[in-house]
């Protein structure tokens, strides 16, 4: 397996434009992460993980700066995972000037949930990722379910703008206990991983309530955010959406296909969950 930091070096390592699967990531890698690389070389192409902490979908407050950059350790996991290519970029690699040129995606999807929290967050991600698609060129790309809002918002843009790539998405992987595997899980203190486990109980639990009554989803919504706030969570946002659009269901839509996502800060570690139902 090769670690390539340019993108001259990784353009002439491929044959050709569609001639690998791509994982796209930021490092600091789980065993998610590798679960998605076994996923991309199960299409029996040469897989490219790229490794890059990309400012542009970082706020100020939040943690670029104390992102960890692990690559020695990446490049060793991606090589037992079967990976073939590293394409791990420096910033002045990926952003000689300033990024000028974005891609906003629609604001229906992406400035609500995520977006509506993180501002300019999804036009971080999908500025990078179509920069890393005609980079790299895949055939396919595969990117994790637990970031269900990303996978939605890069599945429109490769749509709208008819990029010649097969977007797949990966199962979430969890701990033993159901927690979702994420770089960010290593911020946690020893106390803080078992609590953690409450995000995805209180979703189940939520998905559960509506299930038998999809009535009132306002007020589950608001209960199930109240009983995290009363572990010492601060909660964004608990809820029921339309696994289409990502829109509040109506009675029509009860009957699924559903998701219930969630957002909330353990201390200062702010977690992500997502269970479809
Ligand atoms: O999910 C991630 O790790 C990042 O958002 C991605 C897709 C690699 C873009 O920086």
């Amino acid at each position: 397996m090769k670690v390539l930091h340019t993108i001259a070096e990784l353009r002439a390592a491929l044959p050709g434009p569609q001639s690998c699967a791509f994982v796209p990531t930021m490092g600091n890698l789980h065993e998610g992460h590798l679960a998605l690389v076994r996923q991309a070389k199960a299409h029996g192409l040469p897989v490219v993980a790229s490794i890059f902490v990309n400012r542009l979908q970082f706020a100020p407050h939040e943690d670029f700066d104390r992102y960890p950059r692990t690559l020695q350790r990446d490049a060793e996991l991606l090589q037992g995972a079967g990976c073939d290519l590293v394409f791990a970029p420096d910033e002045r690699e990926m952003y000689p000037q300033a990024q000028t040129y974005k891609v906003h995606p629609d604001p229906a999807l992406a400035d609500i949930l995520e977006g509506h929290f993180r501002p300019g967050f999804f036009v971080g991600v999908a500025t990078v990722v179509m920069k890393l698609f005609t980079i790299v060129q895949p055939k396919v790309a595969v990117f994790g379910k637990k970031d269900y809002q990303q996978l939605m918002v890069i599945r429109r843009m490769v749509e709208q703008f008819a990029l010649p790539i097969t977007i797949e998405g990966g199962e979430t992987r969890r701990s033993d206990q159901g927690l979702a595997l994420s770089s960010r899980n290593g911020y946690l203190s020893t106390a803080e991983l078992s609590e953690a486990l409450a995000l995805s109980q209180a979703l189940r639990q939520l998905a559960n309530a509506y299930r038998a009554q999809p009535v009132a989803l306002a007020t589950l919504e608001a209960d199930a955010c109240a009983r995290l706030a009363a572990r010492g969570w601060q909660p964004d946002y608990l809820t029921v959406r339309r696994r289409s659009d990502l829109q509040p269901p109506t009675e029509a839509d009860a009957a699924g296909p559903l998701v219930v996502l969630g957002a909330a800060r353990l201390g200062t570690t702010r977690l992500i969950d997502n269970l479809e139902f």
